[in-house]
């Protein structure tokens, strides 16, 4: 019935990229447990002007259970990407 469940969310919740990075930090702790139990299969966010994507992961950790983080804040902006 439903075959793929997407979150979108602003700031991401994992980040390796140095801009902005902890922000996402107080609402991943709120909410990374819901959104593993109802198991989403891929969360999008933006805020840093970059790409990077995660495998599957939950309490940063690999698991195959957890969703894809995949940060798309590098197209469509003016300021140019993230330079850090
Ligand atoms: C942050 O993102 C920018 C833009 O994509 C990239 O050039 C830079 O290497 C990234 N920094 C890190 C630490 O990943």
């Amino acid at each position: 019935m439903t075959p793929w469940v997407v979150v979108v969310v602003h700031a991401p919740w994992y980040n390796t990229n140095s801009t902005h990075k902890c922000e996402g930090e107080s609402i991943w702790k709120a909410m990374e447990e819901l959104l593993y139990k109802a198991r989403v299969d891929i969360v999008f966010s933006g805020h840093v002007h970059a790409y990077e994507q995660f495998t599957r992961i939950y309490d940063k950790k690999p698991n195959p259970c957890g969703p894809v983080y995949i940060t798309i804040g590098d197209g469509g902006n003016r300021d140019g990407l993230a330079l850090k």
